[in-house]
């Protein structure tokens, strides 16, 4: 995607609203890229807890050398805005937060498009909802954007950049600066699609891990193997197309040659898990049994470490 010197790539303000898990994220994103911050949530009490939360992640990240700035440094461009107006006042993109509903990413963002500059970008972070569901009344409909993160994107770079029907390709193109600029990875959907791509790979791999499960032949425990010791080895590198095409000496389409039907053989539609309850439960179960729900927070929190410890590693050995 072509790039343009705009205003965006000179650190301009940058408003996150929601700071809960992901706005807090966001927030420590753009401040460690130079970003002014203003972080604005409804709740008091949660603004005030995410400056300590925030202080925590940007110790760490220093140990593990991921930051160019002193931790201090990094927290003191971060502001708590209670006020929605002044929170977005001058700023160039606005990154939205809220919790998951039509209802409620369509009452944010028409107060977004009412007060934030007429030229800043209006994104979301929603997982799932395509941003025609929220913004095709409003006036800048032009300017909204899906920015769809992984979780956290201080550590996982990806960024999903949707388009509605109507959103400008110059907010395309700054949105797509901005991001990268902010050391972030952003891949563009050229309309579009439920779940975008990264929720689609990832519920066609769910899918086979719970059908192979429910069918009982493996534990969960080794169909996990099956990813974090074999496939997501590789994967943490290169795609699954990169992947096979080494995998054979002519590249992808001997790849297809010789294990293509095989491949074929092996995907029935017919044979989509239906989610149900017994077949989750049964998971869970096996699950708890490693880790009490009680053990889930400190054992994210050894995650975050273990993929700063990879961020690090790969910083170290550009794999492109
Ligand atoms: N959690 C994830 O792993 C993840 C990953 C990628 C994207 N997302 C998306 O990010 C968004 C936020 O998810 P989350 O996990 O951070 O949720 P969360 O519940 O942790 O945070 C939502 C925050 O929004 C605040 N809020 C709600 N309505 C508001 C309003 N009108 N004005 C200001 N603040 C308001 C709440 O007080 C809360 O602090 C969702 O759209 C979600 O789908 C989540």
């Amino acid at each position: 995607m072509r790039s343009t010197a705009s205003s965006a790539s000179k650190r301009g303000p940058i408003a996150i609203v929601g700071a809960g898990l992901i706005g807090r994220a966001w927030a420590i994103v753009f401040a460690r890229a130079g970003h002014p911050v203003r972080l604005h949530d409804m709740d008091l009490q949660t603004m005030q807890n995410s400056h300590a939360y925030i202080e925590a992640r940007l110790n760490e990240l220093a140990e593990f050398d991921l930051l160019n700035d002193a931790p201090l440094t990094v927290l003191s461009r971060i502001t708590c805005v209670p006020d929605l107006a002044e929170a977005l006042r001058d700023v160039v993109l606005v990154q939205e937060n809220v919790r998951e509903t039509v209802e409620a990413k369509i009452d944010i963002f028409s107060r977004m498009d009412a007060l934030a500059p007429k030229d800043a970008i209006l994104a979301s972070s929603t997982s799932w909802l395509p941003a025609s569901k929220f913004t095709k009344d409003l006036l800048g409909r032009g300017r909204c954007v899906v920015a769809h993160p992984t979780n956290p994107p201080y550590l996982v770079p990806l960024v999903e950049l949707c388009p509605a029907p109507w959103t400008e390709s110059e907010v395309m193109i700054r949105a797509h600066e901005i991001y990268t600029a902010a050391g972030q990875s952003p891949v563009v959907l050229s309309r579009e699609i439920h779940g975008f791509l990264l929720n689609r790979v990832q519920a066609a791999v769910l899918n086979e891990c719970f059908k192979l499960h429910e069918e009982g032949f493996a534990s969960s425990e080794d169909i996990d193997r099956v990813l974090k010791d074999g496939l997501a080895l590789r994967w943490s590198f290169m795609g699954p197309f990169e992947t096979i095409d080494l995998n054979a000496p002519a590249g992808v389409s001997d790849y297809a040659k010789r294990y293509g039907q095989q491949n074929r053989e092996t995907i029935h539609s017919e044979n989509a898990f239906d989610w149900s309850e017994s077949a989750v439960a049964r998971v869970h179960d096996e699950r708890r049994q490693k880790l009490e729900l009680e053990g889930i927070a400190l054992r994210s929190a050894w995650r975050d470490r273990r993929l700063m410890a990879l961020a690090a590693h790969k910083r170290q050995a550009p794999n492109s």
